[in-house]
C-alpha cells in the first residue's frame, strides 16, 4: 500500500475522495459536486454513517461522520477512516483520499486516518475462492498540511498499520498450516528481508541441552517439533539499549490430556497471538519503523497436544532457572512455555526491560471482557507508558495487580511451583502473571495478557473477523520511545 500526505485540491482529483465530517462543520466541496440541499437531509448525525454524493464523469464524494469537532478522538477517525475505506472499495478505484481539512486539529489525527483506511483492508478469508479482491492501492490523507509532524504520523500509521495486519494473517492460518517450523520460517524470511534483522532458531534438541524442561513438557505430545525463535533488529546508529518482546506462539491449544471442550476448539489457532504480534512488530520494523533500541524477538512456538507421549496431569518438570514445578493442568500450558523463554531472555540476551505478550488466561475475559488487555507487571513507568500509548491507539491496556502474597499462592506443595493455584481462588488472570514473574530474575518487566482481546470483540469499521492483531502497534509506539 502507498501512503502519502496531499494538498485538498490534489484530492479532490483524485478518484475517490472521502471527506471526514464532523457534525456542525461546513464542508468544502468543489463546485462540480451535488448542492447541499440535494442530499443534507440523508446525511446523518450518527458517528460513521456515510452518504456517497455522485458527479459527473463518475466522480464520488463520499462523506463520514464524525461527533463534534471538539469532542473528535483518535479513534473516532480511525474508525471513519475504515468507513471510507469499505465505501470507496465499492467505487472500485485504486486511490482513495482521506480529507481531513475540515478537522480543527488535523495533522493530529493523520495516524489514525491511515491506521483506519489501512486496517480496514484486511481480509480473514484468506482461503476462500470467493474472497474479495481488494483494490485500492493508494492512500492519501489531504487537508492535514505537510509538516514534519504531520509526514511522520503517516508513517507511524503505515507502519503501525503493517504490523497489525501481518499479525493479523499469522493469527488466522490455521495450526495444520502454521505449525512451530512454519512460523520459525516465517520468521527467518521476515528477518531476510532487512540488513537490520537477524534471526535464529532453536530445535528441541538444543532447547534441551539448555535445560528447557517446561517448555518441551508440553511439546512432548505433539509430532510437531518445538521451535524458540529468536530475532534481533539493530538500529542504525547508537542503540539506546536492549529491549525484548516475548511472545506466546501456542499453534495449537487442545489443553493436552485436560482436554478443552470441543465447542469452538478450532478457535484455539489464535493461542500464537503473541507471538504473532512479536512478528508483525518485527516486520514493521524490517520496513522501516522507527526505533533506537536493539530490540530481541522472542517466540516460544509449540503445538500442545494429547497424546501417547503428552504430558500428564502431576509430571514434575524443571525448568531452565533449574525450578521445578507441578503440571497440574496440563491447559495451563502458555505459562509452561514462557517460563523457559524468559529464563532464556533474561539470561542470554540481558535486556534493560522485557514486554512479553500471550494468550495466557481465558480468566481475563472475565476480569476485563474483550476491551481492555491486561497488563501486569514490575515496571510501573513502563507499564503506565503501556497503558497511555494503546488507549491512544484504540487497543488498551488496563493494570491489574501483582505482589508477594499471589505469588505465594503459586508456590508448590511436590515442586518448587505449581503451574494453577487451588481452583475457586479467582484472579486467574494475576495467577497466571504471578508463575511467569519466577522467571524473569531481576530484568524489569511489562506482562500483556491479551487472551481476551487477540480474537474477534466488539464491532470496529477496521476490524474482520478473526484475529485483531491487537498489540503490535502499542509495541511499535513503544519502540518509538
Ligand atoms: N490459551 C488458553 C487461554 C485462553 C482461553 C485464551 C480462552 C483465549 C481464550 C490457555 O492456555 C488456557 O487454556 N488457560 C487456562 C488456564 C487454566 C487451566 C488455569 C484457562 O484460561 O482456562
Ligand atoms: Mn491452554
Ligand atoms: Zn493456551
Amino acid at each position: 500500500m502507498r501512503t502519502k500526505l496531499v494538498n485538498s485540491a490534489a484530492a479532490r482529483s483524485s478518484e475517490s475522495h472521502a471527506i471526514l465530517v464532523p457534525v456542525g462543520a461546513k464542508i468544502n466541496l468543489p463546485s462540480d459536486a451535488p448542492k447541499a440541499n440535494t442530499w443534507k437531509s440523508d446525511f446523518s448525525d450518527k458517528n460513521g454513517s456515510s452518504i456517497t454524493l455522485r458527479g459527473a464523469a463518475g466522480k464520488r464524494w463520499v462523506l463520514v461522520r464524525l461527533p463534534k469537532a471538539k469532542d473528535v478522538t483518535a479513534e473516532d477517525v480511525r474508525g471513519a477512516a475504515g468507513v471510507a475505506r469499505k465505501v470507496c472499495e465499492g467505487l472500485e478505484k485504486p486511490t482513495l483520499s482521506i480529507d481531513l481539512s475540515c478537522l480543527k486539529n488535523a495533522a493530529a489525527f493523520v495516524q489514525a486516518a491511515i491506521e483506519g483506511s489501512m486496517m480496514a483492508g484486511h481480509d480473514m478469508a484468506l482461503m476462500r475462492s470467493d474472497k474479495p479482491k481488494y483494490l485500492v492501492k493508494s492512500i492519501q490523507v489531504a487537508g492535514a498540511g505537510s509538516s514534519k509532524a504531520a509526514s511522520q504520523a503517516l508513517k507511524h500509521g503505515t507502519h503501525g498499520a503493517i504490523a497489525n495486519l501481518a499479525t493479523r494473517d499469522l493469527q488466522n492460518a490455521p495450526a495444520n498450516i502454521l505449525t512451530p517450523k512454519e512460523f520459525a520460517k516465517r520468521a527467518r524470511k521476515v528477518c531476510s528481508s532487512s540488513p537490520k534483522l537477524s534471526c535464529k532458531v532453536l530445535g528441541e534438541k538444543k532447547m534441551a541441552e539448555m535445560g528447557m524442561g517446561s517448555l518441551l513438557g508440553v511439546s512432548q505430545g505433539s509430532v510437531n517439533e518445538a521451535q524458540l525463535v529468536h530475532m534481533v533488529y539493530k538500529p542504525k546508529g547508537k542503540s539506546k539499549g536492549k529491549l525484548a518482546l516475548v511472545g506466546k506462539g501456542l499453534t495449537f491449544d487442545t489443553g493436552g490430556i485436560s482436554i478443552k471442550p470441543s465447542g469452538n476448539m478450532q478457535d484455539m489457532k489464535f493461542d500464537m497471538s503473541g507471538a504473532a504480534a512479536v512478528l508483525g512488530t518485527f516486520v514493521a520494523l524490517g520496513k522501516g519503523a522507527e526505533c533506537q533500541y536493539e530490540v530481541h524477538g522472542i517466540l516460544g512456538c509449540v503445538e500442545n497436544m494429547p497424546g501417547a507421549n503428552a504430558q500428564r496431569p502431576g509430571d514434575i518438570v524443571t525448568a531452565m532457572n533449574k525450578m521445578t514445578i507441578e503440571v497440574h493442568n496440563t491447559d495451563a500450558e502458555g505459562r509452561l512455555v514462557l517460563a523457559d523463554c524468559l529464563t532464556y531472555t533474561a539470561r542470554k540476551v540481558k535486556p534493560m526491560r522485557i514486554y512479553d505478550m500471550a494468550t495466557l488466561t481465558g480468566a481475563a475475559i472475565h476480569a476485563l471482557g474483550h476491551l481492555h488487555s491486561a497488563v501486569i507487571g514490575t515496571d510501573q513507568k513502563a507499564i503506565d507508558q503501556v497503558r497511555d500509548l494503546s488507549a491512544e491507539l484504540g487497543e488498551p491496556c488496563w493494570q491489574l495487580p501483582i505482589n508477594e502474597a499471589y505469588r505465594d499462592l503459586t508456590r508448590g506443595s511436590y515442586a518448587d511451583l505449581q503451574n494453577l493455584y487451588a481452583p475457586g481462588q479467582g484472579a486467574g488472570t494475576i495467577a497466571g502473571a504471578c508463575f511467569l514473574s519466577f522467571f524473569v530474575d531481576d530484568v524489569p518487566w511489562v506482562h500483556l495478557d491479551i487472551a481476551a482481546t487477540a480474537w474477534e470483540g466488539p464491532p470496529r469499521s477496521y476490524m474482520s473477523k478473526g484475529g485483531r492483531g491487537i498489540i503490535a502497534r502499542t509495541m511499535l509506539a513503544v519502540l518509538r520511545k
